[in-house]
């Protein structure tokens, strides 16, 4: 039987972070055994928020290298640019005549980025959900390893993908978002200030290319409190954030102890010690970054073969968004 096609992309608009990890990357990893797997560097999408370019080659190999060094084999996987698949751009034309301006003008990403910069309110903008729909359906993927805050994303790309094939005749499988656990991941900034993201918050931010020391520093600079007042408490979403951190890069029995811990603790009788929680987790985490920024700083520093593994992704993505834009031209009748 075919292997279920898997697709994900990241945009390359500064550092990747833990965020980025544990919300997406780290499924990457474990999928490209399992399915036919699509993962691409969102280098059009960049240019909606980030019209200086001068620094996008750089980043768009960084992205391609932290890829590989967090553990994507770019044998089993295509790993590619978007620019390099201009089938995308053709789909994303047709899937605007889908795509309505209220709900896009509705869409939380394009409410908050003209929030952040209204000068800047420009069609790309408006229309980053269907170029990110193109991306999912040109390879006819079904699952999407995503982080929560992309979950709107993919109910669009749903809805673009029924209003398609209502029209023109099936081409598309409704496509998921997918986590290996029950729910997307969001990783919390280290000050409990909304998400952890690429270009806002840096302090609070834990990025893959961080040195030893700015993670100590960070993580113990991480947002905490006085301690739980009652016994078994509901955990503040910054403490559960530390506590989901942990989970990924401590042992079991170290995340058991802090949560036994902190569930005996009462107001009076505090038996969690953040001080304590925050340097057993700045060790692990340095332990668990390090191998990662030293493989990604070796594959930046070796540009040919960055290029050779995009050239190769970008051919194998080639082959899979030729055949969906044929049949998309036949449903449509442009063939
Ligand atoms: P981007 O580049 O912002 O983020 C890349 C991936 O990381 C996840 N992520 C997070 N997960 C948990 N907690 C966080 N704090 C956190 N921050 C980021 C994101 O959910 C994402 O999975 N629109 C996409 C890029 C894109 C795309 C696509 C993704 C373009 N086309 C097609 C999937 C399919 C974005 O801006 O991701």
């Amino acid at each position: 039987m075919a292997k279920e096609v898997v697709l994900s992309g990241i945009r390359p608009t500064g550092f990747l972070h833990l965020g980025n990890y544990f919300g997406a990357m780290r499924n990457y990893v474990r999928m490209q055994d399992e399915y036919n797997c699509y993962f691409f560097v969102a280098n059009w999408h960049s240019l909606t928020t980030h019209p200086d370019t001068s620094e996008l080659r750089n980043s768009v190999n960084r992205v391609v290298a932290e890829n590989i060094a967090c553990g994507l084999d770019p044998e089993k996987v295509a790993l590619y640019i978007q620019s390099d698949l201009p089938e995308i751009a053709e789909l994303y034309l047709y899937l605007n005549t889908m795509a309505y301006k209220g709900e896009l003008e509705k869409t939380t990403t394009f409410k908050e980025k003209v929030r952040l910069s209204p000068d800047n309110v420009n069609a790309g903008l408006l229309t980053y959900p269907v170029l990110m729909a193109a991306d999912i359906l040109i390879h006819r993927a079904v699952k999407v390893p995503v982080g929560k805050d992309q979950e709107q994303h993919l109910e669009m790309a749903r809805n673009f993908a029924e209003r398609f094939n209502h029209r023109y005749g099936d081409v598309f499988p409704s496509p998921q978002a997918f986590n290996y656990g029950t729910e997307l991941v969001k990783i919390l900034s280290l000050d409990g200030n909304g998400k952890m993201s690429k270009s806002e918050n840096q302090m609070n931010t834990i990025f893959l290319a961080d040195e030893d020391e700015q993670i100590r520093k960070k993580i113990m600079k991480a947002k905490t409190d006085g301690g739980p007042l009652t016994p078994n408490a509901v955990k503040p979403d910054y403490i559960e954030n530390l506590f989901t951190l942990m989970r990924q890069v401590s042992t079991p029995d170290t995340v058991q102890k802090f949560e036994d811990d902190f569930n005996n603790s009462s107001e009076g009788n505090c038996i969690i010690r953040y001080g304590d929680l925050k340097k057993q987790l700045a060790a692990d985490m340095v332990e668990f970054v390090a191998p990662i920024r030293a493989k990604a700083a070796d594959l930046q520093a070796n540009q040919e073969l960055l290029k050779k593994i995009t050239r190769q992704g970008a051919e194998k993505a080639r082959a899979s968004g030729a055949e969906t834009l044929r049949l998309v031209r036949e449903a449509i009748g442009m063939n």
